[in-house]
């Protein structure tokens, strides 16, 4: 009868009894600005996995194309088809950055074709349990400041050049909250990082003449394998939670945006900062 509602697929059938806009209108004029790194090139170091992948994937999704590294040319070919499979623009190469051969422009081959390089982010860290300052042999520390402090110093050295083709830039280092607090097990590895911070300083007054802008990320307890030896370590947990009521663990995509905002020109009169992204922080 008439009285019967109709199945939804026919009431809908005809013409609507309403217009809808044009398509057009739907998608805000926003979506232009959408792509804040087009045209611009990002060196990721340390982005085959974690946070530096979670880094990578981000940056080509906001339009750079981005060149991921890492020690292994297994975990680096690996990157690089998953990337590409989500259809982002991303080369590969082998670098340890630790390694002086690796850390020429040769050794980021891919650089030769991309005419320059817009952002240089330095993920590449070292597995910090190696103990209390006493115990540390020099071999441990040789092989932390090589690897955190000295090689993005370093490498930044070899891509200046590529860098000031372009009307500017800007340089990331990754720090860690275990920077700021002392916590017996990671002491070695938490000098380095602090030496990260007073790094990023320097360098934003050495390279701010050059349009260069060097900021600090500094990431809590994130989610990722380098993190689980901490984990295995609950006091830290308990810790962080009783100090300042961290609610969860990161993710390393937590660590992404801020890097690509740092990128962008939104953030193009802010250099020399250092910016926590832990569920907590500790500066005023
Ligand atoms: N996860 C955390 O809770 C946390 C907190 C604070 C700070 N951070 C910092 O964040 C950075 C990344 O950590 P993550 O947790 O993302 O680690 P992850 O998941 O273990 O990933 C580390 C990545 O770096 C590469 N790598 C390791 N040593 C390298 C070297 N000498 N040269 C070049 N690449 C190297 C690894 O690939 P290969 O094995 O192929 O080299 C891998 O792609 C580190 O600097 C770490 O200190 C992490
Ligand atoms: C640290 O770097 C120096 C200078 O390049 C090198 O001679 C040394 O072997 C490196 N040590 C480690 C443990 O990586
Ligand atoms: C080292 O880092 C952890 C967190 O990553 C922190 O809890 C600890 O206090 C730091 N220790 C130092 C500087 O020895």
């Amino acid at each position: 009868s008439m009285l019967k509602a109709k199945p939804l697929t026919q009431a809908w059938r005809g013409p609507l009894p309403f217009e809808l806009p044009p398509l057009v209108r739907r998608t805000s004029s926003a979506v232009t600005r959408g792509a804040t790194l087009a045209n611009q090139v990002a060196v990721v170091t340390g982005s085959t996995k974690g946070i530096g992948f979670a880094i990578a994937r981000r940056l080509a999704q906001d339009g750079a194309h981005v060149v991921v590294s890492s020690r292994k040319q297994q975990n680096v070919d690996q990157a690089v088809v998953e990337l590409q499979g989500e259809g982002l623009s991303v080369s590969g190469t082998v670098c340890h950055v630790g390694k002086a051969e690796d850390r020429e422009p040769g050794g980021h081959g891919a650089l030769k074709h991309c005419g320059g390089v817009d952002f240089l982010i330095c993920v590449a860290g070292v597995n910090p349990l190696v103990g209390g300052i006493l115990g540390s042999s020099e071999q441990v520390w040789d092989k932390m400041l090589n690897v955190t402090v000295k090689a993005p110093a370093l490498l930044l050295t070899q891509l200046l050049p590529h860098m000031e083709k372009r009307k500017g830039g800007s340089m990331i280092l990754i720090s860690s909250v275990g920077a700021y607090m002392p916590y017996s097990k990671l002491r070695a590895y938490n000098v380095s990082k602090t030496a990260l911070l007073g790094l990023t300083k320097a360098l934003a007054v050495e390279l701010a003449p050059k349009n260069i802008r060097v900021n600090c990320l500094v990431p809590g307890v994130i989610d990722t394998a380098f993190s689980q030896v901490v984990f295995e370590d609950p006091s830290l947990w308990t810790y962080m939670k009783a100090l300042c009521g961290t609610q969860r663990v990161g993710q390393p995509e937590d660590c992404a945006g801020i890097v690509s905002f740092l990128c962008s020109s939104d953030a193009s009169y802010i250099t020399a900062e250092s910016i926590m992204v832990a569920g907590c922080s500790f500066h005023l």
